[in-house]
């Protein structure tokens, strides 16, 4: 019987059976029942879901479609693109991006990649160093905007890719460097994201994650599109080992992501920096390859 079959047959359900019924991971989900009102019941350590109050759930509109909360986000992107500079402004100024090149500066030479590059903040800088430069984002207002930047300032290393950071069209081992600001938050799956970044650097190459970190404000996920009240830093970690990095730091950013409510509420929330190193390829030789058999 396949797992869909046996999901139809069944009332109770567990929490993988009602992660398949979402259509999410079950990290997903666990983030679900976390802050919405999924019914559930614990038995012991396990959650149970009941199927028919599951659904009569979704029915009432309770659940909001992920594929919509997806559309919602890329909708809030292609509205603000416009205004998104003197926007961001306000959140965080350039000294972010001069501090973190400065401390990941690619080399000449180097092919790194933006993920979520939004109207080129990092690539503009990032341009300025390394050979090739991978801006993606998947909102197309967001990068006609950078577009113009990079035309205007000649930055013509720069290569604007309309793209998923769930599911990277780069090449795996191909980047030095693979850098992602603010865009985690903003994404369903932010660990299928870190997998991602580990396929396409190189070995020896470096991710360099810069977010919010875990906070209380809910009227950002309205009004600002976020679907993540930011991280814990310990499960950013987390992703970062399951990926397959090592080497992982996560750490206090020095900045503060600025923001306000529509009702004038301005809050600051603390960012981190999360660095993870993938391991360079094992070079075989007759040495290691015995060592390796005799363990
Ligand atoms: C808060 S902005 C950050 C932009 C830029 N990194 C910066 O520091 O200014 C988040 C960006 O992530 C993009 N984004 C959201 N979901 C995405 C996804 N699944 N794949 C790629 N980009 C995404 C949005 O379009 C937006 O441009």
């Amino acid at each position: 019987m396949s797992e869909q079959q046996s999901i139809e047959n069944k009332e109770v359900l567990t929490l993988e059976e009602a992660s398949q019924l979402f259509q999410v991971s079950t990290k997903t989900f666990l983030k679900l029942l976390r802050e919405e009102n999924i019914p559930a019941r614990k038995v012991g350590r396990e959650w149970r879901f009941s199927k028919s109050a599951l659904l009569q759930w979704m029915s009432e509109g309770n659940s909001r479609d992920y594929s919509l909360i997806e559309d919602q986000n890329q909708a809030y992107f292609e509205q603000v693109a416009p205004v998104y500079d003197e926007l961001r402004k306000g959140c965080y100024g350039n000294a972010l991006r001069e501090m973190l090149i400065a401390k990941f500066t690619p080399k000449p030479g180097f092919e790194v990649a933006d993920i979520g590059t939004g109207t080129g903040y990092l690539a503009h800088t990032l341009a300025q160093y390394a050979k090739k430069v991978w801006a993606l984002d998947s909102s197309p207002a967001m990068l006609e905007v950078a577009r113009k930047d990079f035309l205007s300032h000649n930055l013509n290393n720069v290569i604007l890719i309309e793209g998923d950071a769930h599911d990277l069209p780069l090449n795996d081992n191909s980047q030095d460097l693979v850098y992602a600001n603010l865009l985690l938050h903003h994404i369903l799956e932010p660990s299928l994201a870190i997998k991602e970044m580990f396929r396409v650097v190189k070995p020896d190459g470096k991710a360099i994650i810069t977010d919010i970190d875990l906070h209380n404000y809910k009227w950002l996920k309205e009004e600002k599109s976020d679907l993540w009240l930011g991280f814990e830093r310990a499960e950013i970690k987390g992703w970062l080992q399951e990926a397959g990095f090592t080497a992982i730091e996560v750490t206090d950013l020095g900045c503060n992501c600025r923001t306000s409510s529509k009702s004038g509420t301005l809050v600051e929330i603390p960012m981190f920096l999360a660095v993870g190193t993938k391991p360079p390829t094992i070079k075989r030789n007759k040495n290691n390859y015995n060592k390796e058999v005799n363990h």
